[in-house]
């Protein structure tokens, strides 16, 4: 019997995303909330967060649904078939059920069977944590062409009573495959949470005796957010750059969570790159939550602009507090 040898990096071969038909403008939304009796205005929304749309799913339309059509996306792109991955990680925290996981959903719905699938929850960061776990996996010789998904129907979660939120949020879902290469890869990643500010941004209800206790709906205190989110990314870049021996000059392009364009655009300044280096597609999705980093990297991807061999940051942020980055060599 021949060994395979542990291999030395994991590398991403394919990336995919999807969004659901259903687009909605900050217009549609100000007519959708009028309706409601509740007032907000594109000039708001664009000004604050950066958002001009957002893809909301269709009634009965789940996360796996819009993780296979990344997942499918990815997978061509890579020029692999379903039957080739050997794990598979979803990001979400709009799951299709309480159990079993989404990503042994999706598996099925791939029309694959045996290799290990699980959801990773880390809200805003669930797909940064997921690479993250599934570059050690693939590393250390668990796997070697794992799909890695983040996928959310955030719609389902939010209170459109509650002008503060709802604009913010859509649905979409984004994957990659990471596979077992001899060459880099995959480079450092940097992972954290910090459970004290559970409560600046939580879905707190649950599901008990065949009810739904508390509240199902999405809470956030904005401006908490933003000050924490601006602070921790901002420590998160300089960690995982320091770990992987490069400097803030490296990179070629950032990815961040595509939550709110200043935001991301105080990020990319704290690291003194140039705003022509960050990837935003915020406007077109809003925050999607897990699935916007590998959205935003597939839009990337696909549009040409990061190349094979460029040096790419994704960081991602979100409730937990979770936050944290990975460096990559695309
Ligand atoms: N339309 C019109 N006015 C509005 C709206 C709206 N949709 N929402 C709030 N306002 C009003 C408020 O009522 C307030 O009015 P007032 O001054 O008369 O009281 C005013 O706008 C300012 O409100 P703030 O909350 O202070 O606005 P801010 O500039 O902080 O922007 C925002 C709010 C966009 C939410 C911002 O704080 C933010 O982006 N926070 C971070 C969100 C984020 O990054 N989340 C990432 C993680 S998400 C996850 O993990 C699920």
């Amino acid at each position: 019997m021949t060994l395979e040898p542990t291999p030395r990096h994991a590398r991403i071969t394919g990336t995919g995303s999807w969004l659901p038909p259903r687009r909605l403008s900050n217009d549609d939304m100000v007519t959708m909330l009028a309706a409601r009796g509740i007032e907000t205005s594109d000039q708001w929304i664009v000004e604050r967060t950066g958002i001009r749309a957002r893809h909301f799913a269709d009634d009965g339309v789940t996360s796996s649904d819009l993780a296979l059509h990344a997942a499918r996306h990815a997978l061509e792109a890579a020029g692999r078939a379903a039957a080739d991955v050997d794990l598979i990680i979803v990001a979400t925290s709009t799951p299709d059920m309480v159990f079993p996981s989404t990503a042994s959903i999706l598996q099925h719905k791939l029309g694959v069977h045996g290799c290990p699938a699980f959801d990773l929850q880390a809200v805003c960061s669930g797909f940064v944590y997921a690479l993250a776990v599934a570059d050690a996996m693939v590393r250390g010789g668990n796997a070697r062409c794992a799909l890695v998904v983040g996928a959310e129907v955030f719609s389902r979660i939010l209170d459109f009573s509650d002008r503060t939120t709802c604009v913010l949020f859509g649905d979409g879902a984004g994957a990659v495959v990471l596979e077992a290469s001899d060459t880099p890869g995959i480079l450092a990643s940097e992972l954290h949470a910090d459970g004290r500010h559970i409560e600046i941004l939580c879905t707190p209800g649950t599901v008990a005796g065949g009810q739904v206790l508390g509240d199902p709906l999405l809470r956030m205190d904005g401006p908490a957010v933003f000050k924490l989110a601006v602070g921790v990314l901002d420590g998160a870049a300089r960690a995982v750059l320091a770990k992987a021996g490069r400097s803030a000059a490296d990179l070629d392009w950032l990815v961040p969570h595509q939550a709110n364009i200043r935001i991301m655009q105080s990020t990319a300044r704290k690291l003194k790159l140039p705003l022509d280096k960050l990837i935003a597609t915020v406007d077109e999705h809003g925050n999607t939550s897990a699935a916007s980093v590998p959205l935003a990297l597939d839009v990337a991807v696909r549009s040409g602009r990061i190349q094979r061999g460029d040096t790419v940051m994704l960081e991602g942020v979100g409730g937990g507090f979770t936050w944290g980055a990975v460096l990559l060599d695309y």
